[in-house]
């Protein structure tokens, strides 16, 4: 099953990927767990793409295509695999269809976390992530069973650079102008589902299942 979780940042496609993973056996890739590990190991790239990532802007398309062409050819990807923050912008979609093309696949269901503008900086400034596996957690919403450890690998919880109030202004604004529009593209390839992303984890969790199947 080829699967994509789109919506805002801060919507909650990576706190529902982790689930997603362990319940159908397909990896997740997100393009800004990548690029963050990426510039943890001071890459070339991860140093270029921090640049734009620190700002709140998006990292240029060429270096995200060229991330998910080289992770979508690995062993792991035949079985299936959940996008998670990636494609963000309409050449980003059309590299993805010629990317598959070439490959033989499709997306089966693109499902869109829909979650109001005012929900998300609270989301994202309370937000803490685990340094090892990148999950999700909230010190409010969506807390760990052990404060400041991961549940699913114990990882230390940390915040992220980029989840300022200011930072998330800007994120914002390129959801909007950028992202935003991948909706119609979509939903005119007959492969939208669109969630209400404002129920609780679990809830959101249900309802995506109940789509996929
Ligand atoms: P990225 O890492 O993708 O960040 P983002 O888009 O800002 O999205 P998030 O990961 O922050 O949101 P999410 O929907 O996964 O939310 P989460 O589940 O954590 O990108 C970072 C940067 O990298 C970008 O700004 C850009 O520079 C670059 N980049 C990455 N991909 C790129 C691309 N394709 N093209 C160009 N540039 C790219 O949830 C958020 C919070 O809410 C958590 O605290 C969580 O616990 C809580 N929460 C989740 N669900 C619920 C719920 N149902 N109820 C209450 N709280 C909830
Ligand atoms: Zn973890």
């Amino acid at each position: 099953m080829n699967i994509m979780l789109f919506g805002a940042p801060g919507a909650g496609k990576g706190t529902q990927a982790k689930f997603l993973i362990e319940k159908y056996g397909i990896p997740q890739i997100s393009t800004g767990d990548i690029l963050r590990s990426a510039i943890a190991d001071g890459t070339k790239m991860g140093l270029e793409a921090k640049k734009y990532m620190d700002e709140g802007k998006l990292v240029p398309d060429s270096t995200i295509i060229g991330i998910i062409r080289d992770r979508l050819a690995e062993e792991d990807c035949k079985k299936g695999f959940i996008l998670d923050g990636f494609p963000r912008t309409l050449a980003q979609a059309e590299a993805l269809e010629e990317l598959m093309k070439e490959m033989s696949i499709s997306l089966d269901k693109v499902i869109s976390l829909n979650v109001p503008d005012e929900m998300i900086v609270g989301r994202i400034t309370g937000r803490r992530v685990c340094k090892s596996c990148g999950a999700s957690f909230h010190v409010e919403f969506n807390p760990s069973k052990e404060e400041g450890k991961c549940d699913f690998c114990g990882g230390e919880l940390i915040t992220r650079k980029d989840d300022t109030a200011e930072t998330v202004e800007k994120r914002l604004g390129e959801y909007h102008s950028q992202t935003a529009p991948l909706f119609d593209f979509y939903k005119g390839k007959g492969v939208l589902a669109e969630l209400d992303g404002t129920k609780d984890v679990a809830e959101v969790t249900k309802d995506i299942v109940s789509i996929l199947g």
